[in-house]
């Protein structure tokens, strides 16, 4: 983590103390290719009143993540005139973010909420409905998905599809193992995807499912609720199966979709493994929080 951060923040305060071109700098590129929140970049300092073009961006970026609902704000017709304006609900989703992240609530669209927004992440939202308040409670802050859905049965088969290479399979499998060792979960390998109820795939671009990779909307990864069992990791990512530095943790992140996958939502605890975002070379485990998280949702004894 700190690997990354540091120089990182190097390069912002030398920009900051010589030229005033820090903001052209928050959301970067990633191997060449821009990132998908560039356009954040533009909106540094935006805030409530203001009528700036790409505020229409950040008002859907936040209703993919949960925290708005756009299409609700303004009828159709009066779209066009607004769609650019930063608005009191857009206000409030952004403090909602900034609560969520731990940042200053200012609902104003800072640095840090910036850079927060441009780090790689999970494609899943953080809220399936913008009305929910945050999961604060006094110790736990793990999340379900809407209705608990859950598995019935325990003992569950997964398999790889044909293009999850062989060094990916280990640190995946590995990840089941931890979930196991918590839960009465078993998992089994089957052969056969369509006999699997856990299927790992990597997909490109626009797979059809909504959650498209190159954009923010597909994140690293996204994994889906019970009963549906379908984890999908974007293949132009840099993964790694042992620690490599520029790249993100196979296990990691498939400790991450897999609790997905048997029912969690995210976090807002930094440390547990349902926290939404991730930095190249960073390795979790599970955490307190996951395991309460996991106990509640399937009511086991012993938090
Ligand atoms: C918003 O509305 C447009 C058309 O009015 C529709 O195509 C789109 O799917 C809607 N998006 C959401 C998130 O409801
Ligand atoms: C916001 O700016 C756009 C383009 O600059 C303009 O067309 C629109 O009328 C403005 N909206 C308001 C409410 O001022
Ligand atoms: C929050 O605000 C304080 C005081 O202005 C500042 O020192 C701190 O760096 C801010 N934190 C973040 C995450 O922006
Ligand atoms: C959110 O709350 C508003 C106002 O109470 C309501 O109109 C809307 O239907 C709610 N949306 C959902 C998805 O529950
Ligand atoms: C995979 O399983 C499905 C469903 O049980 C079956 O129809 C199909 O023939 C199997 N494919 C192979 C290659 O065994
Ligand atoms: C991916 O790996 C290449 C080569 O090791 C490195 O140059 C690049 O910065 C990495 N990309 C990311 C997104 O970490
Ligand atoms: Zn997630
Ligand atoms: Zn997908």
């Amino acid at each position: 983590m700190t690997i990354q951060v540091f120089p990182y923040l190097f390069l912002l305060f030398y920009f900051h103390s010589h030229i005033d071109i820090a903001h052209a700098h928050l959301c970067e590129s990633r191997n060449n290719v821009p990132s998908p929140l560039g356009f954040l970049n533009q909106l540094s300092q935006v805030q409530k009143g203001d009528n700036v073009t790409g505020v229409r961006e950040l008002k859907k970026h936040l209703s993919y993540l949960g925290y708005l609902n756009y299409n609700n704000t303004y009828s159709n017709d009066q779209k066009k005139e607004h769609e650019n304006i930063f608005d009191d609900s857009l206000e409030t989703a952004l403090k909602k973010y900034q609560k969520f992240y731990h940042l200053n609530i200012t609902g104003v669209l800072d640095d840090s909420t910036i850079t927060k927004m441009c780090q790689p992440r999970c494609g899943m939202p953080d809220f399936f409905n913008p009305n929910n308040s945050l999961p604060f409670r006094t110790i736990s802050h793990y999340t379900f998905f809407p209705g608990n859905p859950k598995w019935q049965k325990k003992t569950l088969a997964y398999a790889f599809d044909w293009n999850v290479k062989e060094e990916a399979k280990p640190p995946l499998e590995h990840a089941l193992k931890e979930w196991s060792s918590v839960t009465p979960f078993k998992f089994y390998y089957v052969k056969n995807v369509s006999r699997a109820e856990i299927k790992f795939s990597f997909m490109s671009g626009d797979h059809g499912d909504g959650y498209p990779f190159g954009d923010p909307r597909g994140g690293l990864g996204h994994g889906f609720a019970p009963p549906d069992g379908r984890v999908h990791f974007d293949v132009n990512q840099n993964w790694s199966w042992a620690g490599k530095r520029n790249a993100f943790d196979m296990k990691t992140a498939g400790l991450h979709e897999l609790g997905h996958v048997l029912g969690l939502g995210h976090s807002t605890i930094v440390e547990a493994i349902m926290y939404p975002s991730v930095h190249p070379g960073e390795r979790k485990k599970l955490h307190k929080d996951d395991i309460n998280g996991i106990k509640a949702l399937y009511k086991l004894r012993g938090k």
